[in-house]
């Protein structure tokens, strides 16, 4: 699926909106209700945080919980986004190794890094429910928020969360 163009402006000052209201997780998981809410296919958003040699999930928005609180660096495509420092779109998780597997209806994931003074502080997770669910306007717009959120962190003086 896609992120329209004319989408793409009204919510990132959606999110800068939120983010200066909102502080520490809240903001958070603010984020997350509202990427969820905004784009019918993003079913499931969480946003994890670096914490020395793993991803500790701080926020998120969905049906379900995930049983992946905490994901060493070294696992799933969570991992690979930190590894590789870059963002990881998996069209079909049932053909990739690395997916450590949350939900049965889960087809597709996207990745996305979350940098603060040049280090990877975090990243947004978000699962689809088909194959091929995500594409360059879903990485190119997730991207802007994840600048949006790294420049939160860098006002904030903290790590994730913010505030
Ligand atoms: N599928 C992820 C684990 C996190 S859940 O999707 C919420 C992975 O392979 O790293």
């Amino acid at each position: 699926m896609t992120v329209p163009s004319r989408a793409t402006t009204p919510a990132l000052l959606q999110v800068d909106a939120i983010l200066s209201r909102l502080t520490g997780r809240q903001a958070l998981e603010e984020v997350c209700r509202f990427l969820r809410h905004s784009f019918s296919h993003y079913p499931w958003v969480g946003i994890y945080r670096v914490a020395g040699t793993d991803l500790v999930l701080d926020a998120w928005d969905g049906a379900q919980a995930t049983e992946h609180t905490r994901i060493p660096i070294a696992r799933g495509i969570c991992g690979q986004a930190v590894r590789e420092n870059r963002s990881v779109v998996v069209d079909d998780v049932r053909s990739d190794p690395n997916y450590l597997a949350c939900f049965l209806e889960t087809r597709a994931e996207i990745v996305v890094p979350i940098h603060h003074e040049g280090q990877v502080v975090g990243e947004i997770d978000i699962d689809g429910t088909t194959v091929r669910a995500f594409d360059a306007s879903d990485r190119g717009f997730l991207e802007s928020v994840a600048v949006k959120l790294g420049a939160a962190v860098e006002r904030s003086g903290s790590e994730l969360p913010l505030g």
